[in-house]
C-alpha cells in the first residue's frame, strides 16, 4: 500500500541548491549572464534580468560617460538587479567603479587579472559588492582574505580569454575549499542538467556567456550569431601560440581565416625577429596588436572572416535564435527535470507518492 506524501517539486530542490546564489544576486535564477564585450549591451543585460536571471553589462574599453550612458539605458529597460563587468587594466579603473557606484550598481564584477586592493575597497566602501574571478585555489584564498564577496571560477571550455583548467577539475579544486563567499562556475555550461550538477558539488550558481550570444535581445551581427548557429563544439578553439619566446594569451575562438592569419602573422613576426630585423619587445607588441578591434568586427560589423568570433565549446548546443527568456526558461526545465529523474521530484506538482525515491530525496537534502 503505497500513502501520499508531499515532497516538494523540482523547482523546490533546485530552488534549495541555488539559494545562496539567488540571494547574493537578488534575482529569483542564479544565473549570471557572463559580460561580453560589444555583446552585452544594456538591451541583453536587461533582458537576462527581466527573464530572472543577472545580467552584466561589459564595460570593456568604454569611457567613463559611455559606462554611465549604458547603465542608466539598462536601468530604463529593467528595474531587475544587474551588474557591471569592468577590466582590471582599463586605465580608468577607479573612474569606472566611482561611476558603478554613483549610478547605485549594486554588484561589480572586477576581470582580468588580480584587481587592486584600492578599488576592491573603494567599490565595498561605497556599498557595491564585489566578485572577482579565481582562476586557482590560492588566488581564490586570496581574493576571500582581500575582502571579496563572491567569486567566479571559469574553465578553459569558456569562450574569451582562458586559462588552462577545465570547469569540472577548477570545481572539485575550489567548491570544497571556499565556503565564506559564494562561488559561480563559468565555462561550458549550455544546459540545465550541468548547472544542477555545479549546485550540487557546492556551486551558488553559474554564469553562461556563450548560451546568450544568439538571444534575439543581443545585438550581434546576423553574421555573427549563424557563425554561432552552425559550430560544433570542436569549432571553438584556443588562439595557437608558435613560439615560446613570443607568449600568446589564450582566446577561445571559432577558427576562420582571421586565426589562419594569425598563424602566418606570428611566422613572419619571429623570421624578423630571428633576422634581427625587430626588437623583442616592438615584436611581441606586433603579435599582441593583430587582434585590436577584431571583436567589434565581427560583433558590429559582421566580419566573421577576419573578426574575432569569441566562442566557448557550449556553442555547439546553441542551434537556433531565441528570446533570452526562452534560454533561461529551457534551462530551468533541464534543471528540474534532471532533479525530478534524480530523485523522484514531482516536476509540476507538490504531492507525489511517497517511496523509495522519498528516501533518496531525503538523503540528498
Ligand atoms: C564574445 C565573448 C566576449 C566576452 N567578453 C568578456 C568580457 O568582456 N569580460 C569578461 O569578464 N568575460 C568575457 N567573456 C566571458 C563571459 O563573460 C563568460 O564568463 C563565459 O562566456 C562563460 O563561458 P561560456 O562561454 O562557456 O558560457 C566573453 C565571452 C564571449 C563568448
Amino acid at each position: 500500500m503505497s500513502t501520499t506524501t508531499t515532497i516538494g517539486t523540482a523547482r523546490d530542490k533546485l530552488d534549495a541548491l541555488w539559494t545562496r546564489g539567488r540571494d547574493f544576486l537578488g534575482t529569483e535564477l542564479a544565473v549570471m549572464g557572463g559580460a561580453m564585450t560589444w555583446v552585452s549591451d544594456a538591451g541583453l543585460v536587461a533582458a537576462i534580468s527581466n527573464g530572472g536571471g543577472f545580467g552584466v553589462l561589459a564595460c570593456g574599453a568604454m569611457t567613463p560617460e559611455m559606462l554611465a550612458q549604458e547603465i542608466d539605458a539598462t536601468r530604463a529597460l529593467t528595474a531587475k538587479p544587474f551588474g557591471v563587468n569592468l577590466i582590471t587594466m582599463h586605465p580608468q579603473l577607479d573612474t569606472l567603479a566611482a561611476v558603478c557606484l554613483d549610478h547605485g550598481v549594486h554588484h561589480v564584477v572586477l576581470a582580468g587579472g588580480l584587481p587592486p586592493a584600492p578599488v576592491i575597497k573603494q567599490l565595498k566602501d561605497g556599498g557595491a559588492k564585489v566578485v572577482c574571478f579565481a582562476p586557482a585555489l590560492v588566488l581564490a584564498k586570496k581574493l576571500v582574505r582581500m575582502g571579496v564577496d563572491a567569486l567566479v571560477i571559469e574553465g578553459m571550455e569558456a569562450g574569451g580569454h582562458i586559462g588552462p583548467v577545465a570547469t569540472s577539475v577548477l570545481a572539485q579544486e575550489i567548491l570544497p575549499e571556499i565556503r565564506d563567499v559564494p562561488v559561480f562556475v563559468a565555462g561550458g555550461i549550455g544546459r540545465g542538467e550541468a548547472i544542477v550538477a555545479y549546485l550540487e558539488l557546492g556551486a551558488a550558481g553559474v554564469q553562461l556567456g556563450t548560451r546568450f550570444v544568439c538571444a534575439t535581445e543581443s545585438r550581434a551581427h546576423p553574421n555573427f550569431k549563424r557563425a554561432f548557429i552552425r559550430a560544433s563544439a570542436r569549432d571553438a578553439m584556443p588562439s595557437a601560440q608558435l613560439d615560446s619566446r613570443f607568449p600568446v594569451i589564450p582566446v577561445r575562438a571559432l577558427q576562420n581565416e582571421g586565426t589562419r592569419r594569425f598563424m602566418d602573422f606570428q611566422r613572419e613576426v619571429v623570421e624578423r625577429f630571428n633576422r634581427g630585423e625587430v626588437e623583442q619587445k616592438d615584436a611581441q607588441l606586433e603579435i599582441e596588436h593583430f587582434w585590436a578591434g577584431a571583436l567589434r568586427r565581427a560583433v558590429i560589423d559582421g566580419d566573421v572572416e577576419n573578426g574575432s568570433l569569441m566562442a566557448g565549446q557550449s556553442v555547439g548546443m546553441v542551434t537556433r535564435e531565441q528570446p533570452t527568456a526562452d534560454i533561461l526558461a529551457e534551462l530551468v526545465a533541464q534543471a528540474e527535470d534532471a532533479l525530478a529523474g534524480r530523485y523522484g521530484h514531482a516536476k509540476d506538482s507538490r504531492t507525489q507518492e511517497a517511496g523509495p525515491a522519498l528516501a533518496l530525496a531525503g538523503a540528498a537534502g
